[in-house]
């Protein structure tokens, strides 16, 4: 078969590495180019491995790459990031005739809308903070002067996709002003909701529109350094599987979470195929679902792709053709855990310097060690090119492990100006 994977960062190069281990993928495409990680590619499987420069962003780049994908006789597409979701690369793939893994433009809104997503959780059931929806900013303004701030705290959202800037946790009433200040450049509807506390697991499955199979709980490690008050950023590391005490957890997500919202799709004529990424709020025996994401998180699918003991060409197939409910309600896994650790470029996630010459990646071409997010080669010199460069993966039979062989193959690699968190996976040593 032929696969395309739409996206060029870390979470499209594991997804493309994981594809090409199925038996089945005799070629695979990744658009746009990421040069490194089609090279590492090339060099560790012995197949077809190209890479197209098309622009994936909007409507009318997408439905050009969808006859060209047609043309290209392309039997699966695979879609990495929100917003080529968000742009409806499935609805217009599939008027090409085209197979493609992904929700549709409208069921994506379950990420691309706060307020969609919420409306869906509260028809659906499923457990979330208590939440307001305004229209503008004027009530949103009347209503953060009007909450309880006595003994709650309040989460400001933008409505709509906002490269993960659009929440703002607010501990006072003068913080949620200032926020609703800097979060309007996104949007004029905002979602206002209870602050929760508590700890953060990623909870992704594969979903065909009427049921779903479980990955194991994730963790991403989302503002810059071990200071919960520095910078978001799109994920500084991950582990995999995240502990937890009761072995009927996920039992419990799925009957919870996931099989409400699938429900509540249907019901509203948006049947919701692909990875449906819950991020919850766990406290004990508490669950809440804090967002809704409509894709592998990134880097979440750095340890969760190589950790699943199956061929991910045939989930994503069940996933597109409606047969999910003839396979394990879990995804198998390998009895492993894996540490993730990025290495970000100097700046980020503010402005950031590119064009520092990085060290030691021969190595991890020869032996794969990681995931490739912003490295391009000019004549002689692998360079960093991007926010977040490179992420190094370890597997071990504990997470202390996992991360120990992590750290060590980070080590191999230098640049200027790296920034990396050392705390990646410190809380179970
Ligand atoms: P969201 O995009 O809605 O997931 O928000 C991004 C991040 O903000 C989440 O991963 C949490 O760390 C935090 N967050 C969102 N909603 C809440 C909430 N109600 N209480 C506490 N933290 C939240
Ligand atoms: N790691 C969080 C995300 O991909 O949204």
């Amino acid at each position: 078969m032929k696969v395309l994977v739409l996206g060029a960062g870390g979470r499209e190069h594991a997804m493309a590495w994981k594809l090409l281990q199925s038996p089945k993928v005799k070629t695979l495409v990744m658009c746009p180019e990421n040069t490194a990680a089609l090279e590492q590619l090339r060099r560790q499987y012995k197949k077809d491995v190209a890479g197209w420069s098309d622009s994936v962003k909007g409507a009318e780049n997408l439905l050009a790459l969808a006859k060209k994908t047609k043309s290209q006789k392309i039997d699966l597409v695979v879609v990495g990031p929100d917003n080529v979701l968000a742009d409806g690369a499935v609805d217009i793939f599939e008027k090409e005739g085209l197979a493609i893994f992904g929700p549709t433009q409208a069921a994506a809104k379950l990420e691309s809308s706060k307020i969609f997503s919420k409306q869906v959780m509260k028809s659906a059931k499923v457990p979330t903070a208590d939440s307001y929806e305004v229209h503008s900013v004027a009530d949103a303004e009347k209503l953060l002067k009007d909450l309880n701030w006595a003994r709650k705290q309040w989460v400001l959202k933008a409505d709509g996709l906002a490269l993960g800037k659009g929440v703002e946790i607010c501990e006072t009433r003068s913080q949620a002003l200032a926020a609703l200040g800097r979060l309007q450049q996104y949007s004029h509807s905002f979602v206002i909701e209870e602050r929760l506390f508590g700890k953060e697991l990623s909870w992704l499955a594969f979903c065909d529109g009427d049921t779903c199979s479980l990955l194991p709980p994730a963790r991403d490690y989302k503002t810059l350094t071990a200071d919960p008050l520095s910078p978001n950023t799109g994920g500084m590391g991950a582990v995999c599987p995240v502990p937890l005490e009761d072995p009927q957890f996920g039992d419990k997500i799925r009957e919870l979470v996931f099989i409400p919202t699938l429900r509540e799709m249907k019901k509203r004529g948006v049947p919701y195929k692909g990875i449906l990424y819950a991020g919850l709020m766990v406290d004990g025996e508490d669950i809440w679902v804090l967002e809704f994401n409509s894709r592998f998180g990134d880097p979440e699918a750095q340890v969760l792709l190589p950790l699943i003991h199956d061929d991910l060409l045939e989930w994503c197939l069940a996933s597109v053709e409606g047969r999910l409910a003839q396979k394990p309600r879990v995804v198998p896994m390998f009895d492993e855990c894996a540490v993730y650790v990025v290495a970000a470029a100097s700046g980020y996630p503010g402005v950031v310097r590119n064009g520092d010459a990085i060290q030691g990646l021969d190595k991890w071409m020869k032996v794969h060690s990681g995931f490739f997010a912003g490295v391009r080669k000019d004549e002689t010199q692998w360079r960093t090119s991007g926010g977040r460069i490179l992420g190094a993966l370890g597997f071990g039979n504990t997470i202390a492990e996992a991360r120990a062989k992590a750290f060590e193959r980070l080590e191999q690699v230098q640049f200027d100006g790296m920034q990396v968190r050392k705390d990646v996976g410190a809380e179970w040593l």
